[in-house]
């Protein structure tokens, strides 16, 4: 039997299921593609005409919207019909570390997936396929299945007449990464499709065969496609560490994490991505997913897997702690009363998502240490930073020359192009002596910086 899909739902208008959809209905004109969301303010920025409003910067992103935006591809908050139209189903809805209760701080709030599956399985009609899009612990698939097929029991002799329903269920992680994500979902390295029934699993993967090449296309188990997403992020994010723990290395000995990075990344089995020391990963998933692999260990009663996987967080934090304490130290041992310019507030380069951003720990530092803060982020509002930072005291700035008046240090905390580039004799002269320069990204040129006056600090790399 081959399943034919006309229209697909994602219920989540997400910085995944958002930029997702688009490039779906971007690459199959003949889907009609609904997103929906019970946030009313977040469809209504996706329908906003201006698109600097959409509610997700992605570069590429607003071209998309523009072409298939009320053509094919649909934002709206009319969760009922459009789960009801719907030949598939993804839930890319929002699945946040538990804050209290039962593993908590580790386990993963499954409660907006138990509430959108309870949406399916009332609003659904015929023969519907269920597509795990988020970030999921290992066999909530087969927590879905449950609530899906227990509606099922609940029904009248009637209704089951009337409509005949059935739920297939796969779990299609998502790979993209934030500020290349149109890219990564035009150019995916694999797409992984686990599941169960062959029919649904060729379903899935023929709308992704309009643009990605078979061979691309990995089929397993749905177990091993839920566990494959978590461990694939706690690798990235173990080689982040690696190398932020290599960087206070090389800054006690005089090497330099750059040519270290390019000499171990030269070896073919290593590779030469995810190489850069920083401030320490952000982002919505990588400390989500390690926190779900490290309760999933001890679950089963493997405390040596959980406590390695943990270290990767807290060499994180402290990589965070080292640098607020440089800045400390560098500026002598108090910032109390003094200005800082903090150049960078996303987790990354070419994104408005501040989610686990390591701006907000050290900023949070910073401002408990009593010193006033200048932010100027590219793409993030005042807003996000007013809520990030628990409403406490700073300045938001709309230009790198406005936040570093009279200021006595730079902080850069995200690679954003514009600070590869910096007007160094401008900047030094709008700010009090002596001025530092605290490179938490490697992005700038030192020389340039000293020659210009500055005292400079560059993650593995030093004073
Ligand atoms: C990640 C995964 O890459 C993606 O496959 C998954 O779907 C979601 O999680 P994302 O968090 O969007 O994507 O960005 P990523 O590029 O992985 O960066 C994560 C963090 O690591 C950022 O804070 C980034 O600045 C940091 N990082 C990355 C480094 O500090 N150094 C590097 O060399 C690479
Ligand atoms: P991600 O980065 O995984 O996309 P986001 O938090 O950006 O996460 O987006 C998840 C979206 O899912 C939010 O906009 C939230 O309002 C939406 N959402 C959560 N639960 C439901 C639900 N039951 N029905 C519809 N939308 C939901």
């Amino acid at each position: 039997m081959v399943i034919k899909i006309k229209n697909i739902c994602c219920i989540g208008a997400g910085y995944v299921g958002g930029p997702t959809m688009a490039v779906f209905a971007s690459k199959c004109p003949d889907l009609v593609v609904n997103v929906v969301d019970i946030n009313e303010k977040r469809i209504s920025d996706w329908n906003d005409k201006d698109l600097s409003n959409l509610p997700v910067y992605e570069p590429g992103l607003s071209y998309l919207i523009e072409k298939c935006r009320n053509k094919n591809l649909f934002f709206s908050n009319d969760v009922k019909n459009c789960i009801a139209k719907a030949d598939m189903i993804f839930i890319s809805v929002n699945t946040p570390t538990k804050k209290t209760g039962f593993g908590s701080g580790q386990a993963l709030d499954l409660r907006w997936i138990e509430e959108c599956s309870r949406e399916i399985a009332k609003y659904s009609a015929g023969s519907t396929i269920v597509v795990e899009k988020s970030t999921l612990p290992v066999k909530t698939a087969s927590k879905i299945k449950e609530i899906l097929n227990s509606s099922l029991k609940d029904r009248s002799l009637e209704e089951k007449l009337n409509t005949e329903k059935e739920f297939f269920i796969l779990s299609n992680p998502e790979f993209l990464a934030e500020g290349s994500a149109i890219n990564d979902l035009e150019n995916p390295d694999r797409v992984l499709i686990g599941g169960e029934n062959k029919e649904a699993v060729d379903a899935l993967s023929k709308i992704y065969l309009n643009w990605v090449p078979s061979k691309k296309i990995l089929k397993t188990n749905i177990w091993s496609s839920e566990l494959s997403k978590l461990v694939s992020n706690a690798f990235l994010a173990q080689r982040v560490s690696s190398i932020n723990a290599t960087s206070a290395i090389c800054e006690k000995t005089g090497a330099d994490i750059k040519e270290v990075s390019l000499a171990i990344g030269l070896d073919r089995r290593i590779g030469g991505k995810f190489l850069n020391s920083g401030p320490g990963f952000g982002g919505s998933c990588f400390k989500k997913d390690i926190l779900s692999l490290v309760y999933l260990s001890n679950f089963y009663g493997l405390s040596h897997v959980a406590n390695y996987w943990e270290q990767v967080i807290k060499l994180n934090e402290w990589q965070q702690s080292r640098i607020t304490q440089q800045i400390l130290e560098s500026l002598f041992g108090t910032i109390s009363g003094k200005k800082l310019a903090i150049l960078g507030f996303a987790f990354k380069a070419n994104t408005n998502d501040t989610r686990e951003s390591p701006a907000i720990n050290i900023c949070k530092y910073l401002i408990e240490e009593g010193s006033i803060l200048n932010i100027y982020d590219p793409k993030v509002k005042k807003s996000q930073i007013q809520k990030d930072l628990n409403f406490e005291k700073f300045e938001h700035t709309h230009n790198i020359l406005e936040a570093v008046q009279d200021v006595d240090g730079i902080v850069i905390l995200t690679d954003w192009e514009e600070f590869k580039s910096l007007n160094y004799c401008e900047l030094y002269n709008s700010m009090r002596k002596p001025s530092w320069l605290f490179d938490c990204r490697g992005v700038i040129n030192k020389k340039l910086a000293i020659e210009a006056g500055f005292k400079v600090w560059v993650v593995g790399n030093g004073t």
